[in-house]
């Protein structure tokens, strides 16, 4: 393993108000087991060093950490990366910011990075609560994606869903006029309350009459076409900065 920091998971009982004080907001996140391939570890060496963004309570300039002007969409919850490393990939002229905590994944989304020579998108393993809210400027984005957000399906869990209205005005406050914030899920009830959320925060418009088509630079990913056979519903919802 490289030195880049772990992960400081929620501890038991830890909560709060969602973006308040640097430490105590509710986590949308639990620690998961999991260990890294011998491959995950190896790409996660070599490459974090490279196309690791390390998390620090300070503002980061994303022209000077790319080293270009181009358009800055960040990704939250990247998980295993193929949805990130294939939107990268194809996307070229765009510069990507993937956050996650799960360090597998990390490890995954490296050997993607390495193997399609991607120099466009960067990691940062950490909190994306706290990235969006410590290190993101005001009006930096052109785009924020959050596919499949961790649905949290009993009630009791539903406070730990990032997609609420404190965190919402966070992100929406990040984007450039004009720039969009896209979330997707397969979960209904999710889906209904992002577009409720979403549609209740004064600076965001809907650029569709409710929920959205699926646009061509959201892949399909493996288990959303399992679940599109078994008759399961996805929701996009893309709303833009006023
Ligand atoms: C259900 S997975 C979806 C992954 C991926 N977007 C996809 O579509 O396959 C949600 C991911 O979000 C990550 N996550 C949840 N809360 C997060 C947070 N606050 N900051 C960074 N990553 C987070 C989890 O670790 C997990 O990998």
């Amino acid at each position: 393993m490289s030195e880049v920091p772990l992960i400081h998971p929620a501890a038991e009982g830890d909560e709060g108000e969602y973006t308040a004080g640097r430490h105590g907001h509710i986590k949308s996140y639990v620690r998961r087991a999991g260990r890294m391939s011998a491959a995950q570890e190896n790409y996660y060496a070599e490459m974090m060093p490279k196309i690791g963004v390390v998390y620090a309570p300070q503002q980061i300039d994303l022209v000077a950490v790319y080293g270009r002007i181009a358009p800055k969409i960040l990704e939250i919850g990247t998980g295993m990366g193929e949805t990130t490393a294939k939107i990268a990939d194809a996307n070229r002229d765009n510069d990507y910011l993937g956050v996650e905590v799960h360090v597998p994944g990390v490890g995954a989304l490296c050997k993607q990075i390495a193997e399609r020579g991607l120099d466009n998108l960067r990691i940062c393993q950490h909190d994306a609560v706290e990235v969006v809210r410590d290190m993101l400027p005001e009006a930096s984005l052109d785009g924020v994606h959050v596919f499949f957000p961790d649905p949290w399906h009993k009630a009791r869990h539903n406070k730990r869903r990032l997609i609420q209205p404190p965190f919402v005005a966070l992100l929406a406050s990040r984007l450039k006029p004009g720039g969009y914030l896209h979330c997707a899920t397969d979960w209904e009830e999710y889906a209904l309350q992002m577009l409720e959320v979403l549609s209740a925060e004064p600076t965001l418009v809907n650029s569709a009459d409710g929920f959205a088509p699926r646009p061509e630079y959201r892949p399909l990913t493996k288990f959303e076409n399992r679940g599109i056979r078994l008759g399961h519903g996805v929701w996009d919802v893309i709303f833009k900065k006023r």
